[in-house]
């Protein structure tokens, strides 16, 4: 079986009504980055950060996975399929995937704040100021702020390195480390990117942009890629 990596972003939910983060109307156009996303943040003001992450926590609570991420359940019959994505949303595996890698943490589980081993799924949409965790530490939303380490980053690249097919769908591949997990796939991979705002990527080798919406785009491809499997 071929290995295949999945490099999702914000763009792959947002047919969800989950809203991205850089595009017009995006959430840092709402928010400032330093005053809800960073440690620093929490410290200074810790229940304007809990609040952010609760009102996140009922979108994705409310939202549904869309064809998109339907869609690319289908590909683990026939490949080796990896998932790795930038979004803390549940949608991938709500949908059906099972080998799913968040990079940025997930919105349904909180972490102590005393002791990071400690991680807790979540019941509800709150977390307040008194969630504390077994040694009596407050908790945080289990979430990789800007400015903290991406402890899956590791894992993430080995998955790249071994890619036979790396997609990427809906990233502005802005935000690094993980936007440069595409430079991680070996050269003869076939790589496609689909975003409908994509990119020119010039220096990436077999590269095919698909500048169409994930809906549409994600579903045909995947369709693509089973279909070849039959032919070779
Ligand atoms: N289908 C596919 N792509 C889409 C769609 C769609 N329907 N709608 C928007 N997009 C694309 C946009 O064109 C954009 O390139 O999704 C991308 C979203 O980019 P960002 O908002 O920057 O999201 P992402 O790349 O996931 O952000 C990375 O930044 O703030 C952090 O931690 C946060 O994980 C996030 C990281």
């Amino acid at each position: 079986m071929k290995r295949l990596v999945v490099f999702t972003g914000a763009g792959v939910s947002a047919e969800s009504g989950i809203n991205t983060f850089r595009d017009s109307n995006g959430l840092w156009e709402q928010y400032r980055i330093e005053d809800v996303a960073t440690p620093e943040a929490f410290q200074r003001d810790p229940s304007l950060v809990l609040e952010f992450y609760n009102q996140r926590r009922k979108q994705v609570k409310d939202a549904k996975p869309n064809a998109a991420h339907r869609a690319l359940v289908e590909l683990e019959k026939y490949f080796k399929t990896q998932i790795i994505t930038q979004n803390i949303d549940d949608l991938h595996e709500r949908a059906g995937s099972t080998n799913v890698i968040h990079l940025h943490g997930q919105i349904m589980q909180a972490r102590s704040t005393g002791d990071e081993s400690l991680i807790y799924d979540l019941e509800t949409t709150e977390l307040v100021i008194g969630d504390k965790c077994e040694k009596g530490f407050q908790l945080r939303p289990h979430i990789v702020w800007f400015g903290e380490m991406v402890p899956e980053m590791e894992r993430a690249t080995y998955y790249a390195s071994m890619a036979d097919v790396f997609i990427v769908i809906g990233s502005s591949l802005e935000v690094y480390p993980a936007a440069g997990l595409l430079n991680y796939a070996p050269e003869q991979a076939q790589k496609y990117l689909i975003d409908p705002n994509a990119k020119e990527l010039y220096h990436m080798s077999n590269l095919s942009v698909i500048k169409d919406t994930a809906g549409k785009a994600v579903p045909q491809l995947v369709k693509k890629l089973i279909n070849n499997t039959h032919a070779s």
